[in-house]
């Protein structure tokens, strides 16, 4: 989704800006422009396209200045377009935004009847218009104005041609930081923009207004009086942003599972046993159904989350999409129901519309959260951090992994509250758990094996994963990443369902994908593989190590590690990340920016 940053300070903005722009490229973009305070005014270039584009421009236009702002754009309203990249505004002032404007035309419609002329599509611009309509002089005053009459989602960054050492940013519900150095202040949608020059920043709240100069930050609330606010460090460094030798964002960080999962187990554990010291004791207290809730692969964690507590806490669980749920009506126990939201930026619009729904129902709300900080992590009840680090490419791999980790934890914590199974067996469980970032090593140490596997599947035009249970709940994940990354067009189908419909897909040539890891479930796959295979399918087969027949059944296939089969999803994920990610790069696509996606959804 778009990105914002801003900069005021005593070096030459222009590629400052360009730079904390190329660092938000990984959250998805279609346009980009900067605006800088120049003597002559304010100055805006903007293009469509990749940066590559700006930067030429932006160095023909020889923009001098120290304070500016930027933008990558994620298209919403009006396609992607020089004339409706960001910024916008008008002589007096420049304005970027992140989030959508839900009310843009009638405030259109009301600034055209007083004599504004729109050059573009977007809500965007409707806000810049408006911010001019309601200024006098004061910026502040401006911006407390128009406000309250903007319906929908912001992050702003606003520089004013009366203020060339200001930048005025103000947020609801899309994410701004105020970066802190000492050779200059800078706005941003995310640290990475910010990395290089500083790692202290400040985070706003909703309808805090920041005014932002040189050598000194003032932050303001909704009612205009002074807020203090507590400055932060990044826990990362710029490694952690950058691609450390590998030839992609997404392939460091699926060699980076292996860490991702020891730091999200580690602390979890007490002399062998699941326990979240971060939430109250009686957090689980009478909880007798638990909702998950969360969009695209972080839904898919909550998938196998289902199958784990079911099968081990005996809790019935729902998982919703995050954008169904909301609008669904569900029906909420304020006492025994539990509310779990998990999302890797903590950001997505839906998500969090889905989180305060279930606070205004008043039932308990849990969250598993990568982000640090992020919106729905300071909304929340009570958050579970995962401890993935930095995730830059948009196909999310290590953080799934660590929601796996999150969501089998809490499945063993619930089993042991609630007695279901002994404590000698969630103990046997639990050490088998931590045994998943080694088998992990062992499945990217066969990376060629993967890569095999894709060249002989890269030129499908359709490809199916199927599964039971758990490998149901993987295909899921398998096959979102493959599309996003490949466009090759897939579907994940519940193994047994095929027969009803989808099998007349199957034809010669067709590669199906089939999970096969779980013990109970071995024979019906082999029945349903032999389905596929008798429509002409080529076969790959996803199985553990001493599986039955794996050569009368399939073309390809990988093995497991012998494992505990209900971690099979952590290290069979791996398999099917690298397999797309090789079908990606087989195919020349762009792997760590695929198009029309963005990394952290904060539109609806
Ligand atoms: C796919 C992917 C998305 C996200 C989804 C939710 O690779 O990354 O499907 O999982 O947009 O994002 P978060 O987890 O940030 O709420």
């Amino acid at each position: 989704m778009c990105g914002i940053v801003g900069y005021i300070g005593e070096r030459s903005c222009a590629e400052i800006l360009l730079d904390g722009l190329s660092k938000l490229e990984y959250r998805g973009y279609d346009s980009a422009g900067i605006s800088v305070l120049t003597e002559e005014g304010i100055r805006t270039v903007k293009r469509r396209g990749r940066l590559q584009n700006l930067r030429g421009a932006v160095e023909t236009a020889k923009l001098t200045g120290n304070c500016g702002i930027g933008h990558t754009r994620w298209a919403t309203h009006g396609e992607p377009s020089d004339r409706n990249s960001h910024p916008h505004g008008t002589g007096r002032l420049s304005l970027v935004h992140n989030g959508i404007i839900e009310n843009y035309l009638g405030i259109r419609e009301m600034l055209e009847r007083r004599g504004y002329v729109f050059e573009s599509e977007t809500d965007t611009e409707a806000a810049a218009k408006l911010i001019d309509f309601c200024y006098k002089g004061d910026p502040l005053a401006a911006l407390r104005e128009a406000l309250p009459v903007l319906r929908g989602s912001y992050a702003f960054s606003v520089i004013f041609a009366d203020y060339p050492g200001k930048i005025f940013a103000v947020r609801r519900d899309s994410p701004l930081i105020v970066g802190l150095s000492e050779e200059g202040n800078f706005t941003a949608s995310d640290i990475p923009a910010i990395l290089r020059y500083t790692r202290r920043y400040l985070l706003l709240d909703t309808d805090e207004i920041a005014v932002v100069e040189r050598e000194r930050v003032t932050v303001f609330d909704v009612a205009g009086n002074r807020v203090e606010k507590e400055v932060k460090t990044a826990d990362f460094d710029m490694g952690a942003a950058e691609k450390g030798g590998y030839p992609h964002f997404m392939l460091k960080e699926i060699h980076e599972q292996p860490k991702a999962l020891r730091d999200t187990i580690q602390p979890r554990l007490e002399d062998g046993l699941p326990r979240f010291s971060e939430l109250p004791d009686d957090f689980f207290d009478g909880i007798t159904k638990i909702y998950i809730v969360a969009c695209g692969t972080a839904m898919h964690a909550g998938l196998v989350g289902r199958c784990a507590i079911e099968r081990y806490a005996g809790i019935p669980v729902e998982v919703d999409l995050a954008s169904e749920f909301r609008y669904r009506e569900p029906l909420l126990d304020p006492e025994h129901h539990l509310f779990v939201c998990i999302t890797q930026s903590g950001e997505t619009a839906d998500s969090l519309a889905a989180l305060r729904l279930a606070k205004a129902r008043g039932v308990r709300t849990l969250s598993v959260v990568n982000v640090l900080g992020s919106t729905i992590s300071r909304e929340s009840d009570q958050v579970l951090y995962t401890y993935a680090g930095p995730e830059i490419a948009v196909a999310s791999t290590k953080a799934y992994s660590v929601q796996l980790a999150v969501m089998y934890l809490l499945a063993l914590r619930l089993a042991l509250l609630r007695k279901g199974i002994s404590e000698e067996e969630v103990r046997r469980l639990t050490a088998e758990l931590c045994r998943m970032p080694e088998v992990v090593e062992q499945v990217l140490a066969r990376e060629d094996e993967i890569h095999h596997i894709a060249a002989a599947c890269q030129n499908a035009h359709d490809l199916f994963f199927i599964g039971r249970g758990l490998d149901y709940a993987l295909s899921q994940e398998g096959s979102l990443k493959l599309k996003e990354i490949s466009y090759i067009h897939s579907e994940a189908y519940a193994a047994g369902e095929l027969k009803h419909g989808t099998i007349s897909l199957v034809t010669d040539g067709v590669p199906v994908f089939a999970l096969a890891t779980q013990d109970a479930l071995y024979e019906k796959m082999i029945g349903n593989i032999k389905e596929v295979k008798a429509r002409g399918a080529q076969v790959v087969l996803l199985h553990r190590e001493k599986a039955a027949d794996v050569g009368k059944i399939a073309d390809l296939s990988f093995a497991l590690p012998q494992m505990e089969e209900l971690f099979c999803p952590i290290p069979g994920v791996t398999v099917l990340q690298l397999f797309a990610y090789y079908c990606s790069l087989l195919r020349g696509c762009d792997v760590d920016k695929p198009r029309n996606l963005a990394k952290s959804v904060t539109v609806e």
